[in-house]
């Protein structure tokens, strides 16, 4: 592997100045997950230098990541993992309420409830990331699933390019796929690309006499599908296309980004293929080193014409940032800069992406002049519109346990604004109620729960906020849950968990009663809890890990706005952002493929560019 670490020649800790940059590359990518991993390799097999720095190592070929199985052990693993400790809201005592709610100890552990001992500290709400080579496609669950069209031609809508719609986007998600699970031929799929996507085996559906097959013919029921149908529609592909898709209520197989074999597929795999290559592609990757800002060309800033990215100030070392838990106190390395000599592109995800833009000052005028960052360019979008699926579930234990194998479906609830569906369950024998260290609780063999991810938030009020010009620091992040239409949202969760807790009903014998854990607590026999009391309970234990949409794509008559159609960053030349933080909105259930695809077509915008600059210049000399 061509791992190249920082030259010892870098200018180091204690020099105040940078040393003025001594490698340039065509083209730097910040961040290597589903965003910057997949742009950075296609530049460089574009024949483009192309420099990837990652803040975080490689650990592909440790299993607790190449194993999709592990990911909980990944997303909890001190080798990779980012803590952010977040607010749900605006009302501290609310937060407080917030069943995992994590406080430092003081003594090297976390203490994670509602009654913290004398003199922890308060953290918030855990949301971890991965800081590692291919990010959080490194440590999630590898569900891939598609926005709905609309989520894509929302930015047909504002921006005019048709390029975006969802039909066009389809197929950057054909190009990139390597389809394991389909006969070759389905012209929806792709059978070439790099990302192998696969499904479980889901023949446990065909015997009746499973309580989980039982709980799977009464969902049938209660959302209109036809019971002797449903061993059939498990294996249903969740990524069909159609025009009536999004209306669509069915059962299907869940796809992960993994092989057959359980192999965990990411940009980590395209990344390290793509060093491989015995075609030699200009790709460099530097781990372990930290981006601190953007650098803008002194003349362009000087003379007042539009500013130009020229490069990136980097600092080198491991654990860098204090999200690390690895972080040392006062740790730090040696600063230098690196030249891009076309474009830099900022991929560190929906948190890092902002700050690293409101550190090379470019965000709203005001809060950099918090911090005595000049301002390159007001941009008072940057690090707003925050949005992210709500996420529950009706967790219960069975008088017995329940062994089959997932139930995956998407549903409309009655009550959803529009006529698409609202929601997207599984249904199995696991726990999973958010996040906080050591997450997640097993409650026993029994444990039985039907996850929910809601669809389509009315509310993006959430922002990344600096709390110091100091680029180890973590930002501010608060996601104002529920700020607009959250009455609405809830009453749409609730109504899904009622009928999900009607499902459960029918497991039979040995499996019943189950008693609930929430958001109702209870057997059917004792249980007391409304309508509004499930929404409190939801309102305050709602949890999410799919933040988008802090440098939305939008239109020149958009104030937030801080993205072109074209990736670039507005009032700037010569920088765009390309990850999860371009969405105008939160896309679909799961936002890793989307934001794979994502990345795929900036490759083509961003080379297309290229061709045109060099098409001028050869003109030029001519
Ligand atoms: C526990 C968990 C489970 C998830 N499960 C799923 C799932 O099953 N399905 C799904 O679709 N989505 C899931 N997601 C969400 C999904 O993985 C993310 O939305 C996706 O990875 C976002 O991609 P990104 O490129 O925007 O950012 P990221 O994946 O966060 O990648 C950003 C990268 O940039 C690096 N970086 C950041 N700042 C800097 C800097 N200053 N200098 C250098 N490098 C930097 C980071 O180290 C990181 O590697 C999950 C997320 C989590 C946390
Ligand atoms: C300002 O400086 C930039 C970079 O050197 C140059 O390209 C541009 O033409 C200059 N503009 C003016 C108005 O002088
Ligand atoms: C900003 O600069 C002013 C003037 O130099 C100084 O007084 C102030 O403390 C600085 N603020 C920060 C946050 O560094
Ligand atoms: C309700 O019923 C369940 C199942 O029988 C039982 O486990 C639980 O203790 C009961 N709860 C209350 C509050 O009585």
């Amino acid at each position: 592997m061509r791992y190249h670490l920082l030259s010892a020649l870098a200018a180091t800790a204690v020099a105040a100045a940078p040393a003025a940059p001594s490698e340039s590359y065509d083209y730097i990518v910040v961040g290597s997950g589903p965003g910057g991993g997949p742009l950075a390799a296609d530049l460089a097999r574009a024949g483009y230098s192309t420099l990837l720095i990652e803040a975080g190592g490689d650990e592909g070929d440790n299993p607790t990541y190449a194993d999709i199985a592990n990911f909980n052990e990944a997303a909890n693993d001190e080798m990779t993992r980012w803590d952010f400790w977040v607010k749900h809201s605006d009302d501290p005592e609310q937060d407080l309420k917030f069943e995992h709610t994590t406080w430092d100890t003081g003594d090297g552990t976390f203490y994670v409830g509602l009654d913290p001992p004398e003199g922890a500290k308060l953290l918030g709400i855990q949301y971890p990331r991965a800081s590692v080579l291919g990010g959080c496609a490194m440590h999630n669950a590898g569900v891939c699933s598609m926005p709905a069209d609309d989520d894509w031609n929302i930015i047909v809508e504002k921006t005019g390019d048709t390029s975006w719609s969802a039909e066009n986007m389809r197929k950057y998600f054909k190009k990139i796929e390597r389809n394991e699970y389909l006969a070759p031929g389905d012209d929806a799929h792709g059978y070439d690309g790099w990302l192998a996507t696969s499904v479980a085996d889901n023949s446990w559906a065909k015997d009746d006499s499973l309580p989980g097959t039982k709980i799977l013919r009464k969902l049938a029921e209660l959302t209109g599908q036809d019971p002797d149908q449903a061993a059939d529609l498990v294996n249903r592909d969740i990524l069909e296309v159609g025009d009536k898709v999004d209306e669509t209520t069915s059962f299907y197989n869940m796809v992960t980004h993994a092989d057959s074999k359980g192999k965990r597929s990411s940009p980590n795999n395209y990344v390290r293929a793509t060093l491989a290559d015995p075609a030699e592609y200009p790709l460099t990757v530097k781990l372990h080193t930290l981006v601190t800002r953007v650098l803008f060309d002194e003349a362009s800033l000087a003379n007042g014409s539009t500013p130009r990215a020229v490069g990136v100030e980097i600092m080198e070392g491991a654990s860098l940032y204090k999200a690390d838990p690895k972080h040392a106190d006062g740790a730090t390395g040696p600063v230098s800069q690196i030249r891009a000599t076309r474009e830099v592109i900022v991929s560190g995800g929906a948190f890092n992406s902002p700050q690293i833009l409101k550190l090379s000052g470019i965000g709203p005028a005001d809060e950099l002049a918090k911090f005595n960052i000049s301002v390159v360019k007001d941009l008072p979008g940057v690090g707003e519109n925050l949005g992210d699926n709500y996420e529950g579930g009706v967790l219960a234990l069975g008088a017995a346990p329940i062994d089959t194998g997932l139930i995956t479906l998407l549903f409309r609830t009655p009550s959803a604004p529009t006529a698409k569906r609202n929601i997207y369950t599984w249904c199995g024998a696991f726990s999973f109620e958010g996040f906080w260290p050591g997450f997640p609780t097993y409650h026993g063999p029994t444990q039985y729960e039907c996850a929910m991810v809601h669809l389509a938030p009315k509310s993006q009020a959430g922002s990344v906020r600096l709390v110091s010009a100091d680029p180890q620091d973590r930002p501010e992040i608060n996601f104002r849950f529920f700020e607009h239409g959250g009455d609405e949202d809830l009453a749409e969760l609730v109504e899904a968990a009622n009928l999900l807790r009607k499902a459960f009903q029918a497991a039979g014998d040995p499996v019943l009663p189950f008693d609930e854990l929430h958001p109702c607590p209870g057997s059917a026999a004792n249980r007391t809890c409304d309508d509004a009391a499930q929404a409190e309970y939801l309102k305050l234990q709602a949890y999410s890990h799919h933040a988008t949409s802090t440098c939305s794509i939008g239109g020149d008559d958009e104030p937030l706005a801080v993205l072109d159609s074209k990736f670039r960053v507005r009032g700037v030349e010569g920088l765009r952002v390309v990850d999860a933080s371009a969405f105008p909105v939160v896309p679909g259930a799961f936002p890793s493929c989307p934001t794979m695809m994502l990345s795929a077509k900036a490759a083509e915008d961003i080379l297309a560019a290229a061709e045109e600059t060099d098409k001028k210049r050869r003109r030029l000399f001519a």
